[in-house]
């Protein structure tokens, strides 16, 4: 039986496409209740900002409509240059003096100016008892990105009352769903960015976005095979092929996956250097880009770490009526952020 409160409606407004998740709570767990993906145009969202509205709005509502999504109340989440995340460590406070000290403050923490961001913080779990200082994690977004997004969605008559980040709805998607406090790195590779994101005894302790993506692959088949950039996708998908040109797509994958590589251990190099009584138990990949095929085993040999592709929906109830596993295990890889979106209630 479903509970009262109604989670909300996860919408991840990616640059190649939107995602949109409902899920149900029920005493047995999560219930997937509806998803679906739609692709936006070339050029829609660029680093996270909102190029076009109306397309992406369109979209939106079509997709709503398709899938028949009745409820209004959803949650977006925002990545790119215009957002920034921050450990601060404080004195320690009460809530009330952490609140104004924010307000005050936060400018020496954030390279925008106060009034151009909108604000948050969430405190940290204390590592050390009775410490004197207190951990937080401040966001800065800034608010003309921001604000796009809700006009946009406002007008096609959406109620936005989540506003995340990506790296945290899925670090949200990940201990919802393995249940596991565990020293993992969450790797989600998209179109156009790659969100990496290393958890450490539950805490987020290192996140970042790096401007690569399963885009570049796009554009370098396009070049190499001299097509556009829509044939393009369909090889990178496998629904064309060019044999007489298999060296050089296999040059373009070893390249960029090489390049992706790198930016994973970078990351990880770092996190040991800083913890190197924690090492990592293992790897979680996520995103459409996570679907090329044999990354995840070049990922493993590469860094040694046992990597999991990420379905956040395999543990989850299903309506087999309406969703079939095998479209539930194909687009789950991409829907991780829309699913970790999804499990927020409405805050009001
Ligand atoms: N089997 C596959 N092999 C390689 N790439 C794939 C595969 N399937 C999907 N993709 C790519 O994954 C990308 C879409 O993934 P996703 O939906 O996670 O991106 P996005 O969220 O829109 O982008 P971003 O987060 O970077 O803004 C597209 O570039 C698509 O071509
Ligand atoms: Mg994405």
């Amino acid at each position: 039986m479903a509970t009262k409160d109604p989670l909300i409606v996860g919408v991840d407004i990616g640059s190649y496409a939107v995602k949109v998740c409902q899920l149900q709570k029920t005493a047995q767990g999560y219930k997937l209740i509806a998803i679906g993906s739609a692709t936006i145009p070339p050029g829609a969202v660029e680093d996270g900002v909102l190029q076009n509205p109306d397309e992406v709005g369109k979209t939106i509502r079509e997709l709503f409509g398709n899938l028949k999504i009745k409820s209004k109340n959803i949650g977006i989440s925002i990545s790119g240059y215009s957002v920034i995340v921050k450990k601060v460590s404080l004195e320690k406070m009460d809530d009330a003096s952490l609140i104004e000290y924010i307000k005050n403050e936060a400018e020496q923490y954030i390279p925008f100016d106060v009034d151009e961001v909108y604000l948050d913080f969430q405190k940290l779990p204390q590592k050390k008892e009775g410490s004197d200082r207190i951990e937080i994690m401040l966001v800065a977004a800034k608010k003309e990105i921001v604000d796009d997004y809700l006009k946009m969605l406002n007008d096609i008559k959406l109620n936005v009352v989540v506003v995340d980040v990506d790296g945290f709805a899925l670090e949200n998607i990940w201990e919802t769903i393995s249940g596991k406090i565990e020293n993992v790195a969450l790797v989600d590779i998209g179109a156009s960015k790659m969100n990496i994101n290393i958890i450490s005894e539950g805490i987020s302790v290192l996140a970042r976005d790096i401007v690569v993506g399963s885009e570049q692959l796009t554009e370098q088949l396009a070049n190499i095979l001299d097509i556009d950039i829509h044939q393009a996708e369909k090889v990178k998908l496998g629904t064309e092929t060019y044999n007489d040109k298999e060296n050089e797509i296999a040059g373009i994958y070893n390249q960029t996956c090489t390049q992706w590589v790198l930016e994973i251990k970078k990351a990880i190099d770092l996190y040991l250097a800083n913890n190197p009584d924690k090492p990592l138990q293992s790897l979680v990949l996520s995103g459409g880009g996570s679907k090329v095929s044999g990354l995840a085993q070049y990922i493993e040999e590469e860094t040694g770490l046992k990597v999991n592709a990420f379905n956040p929906f395999n543990r989850m109830l299903v309506d087999e009526k309406k969703l079939h596993h095998t479209y539930i295990n194909a687009i789950g890889p991409e829907m991780a952020i829309a699913a970790g979106l999804a499990t927020r209630k409405s805050p009001f």
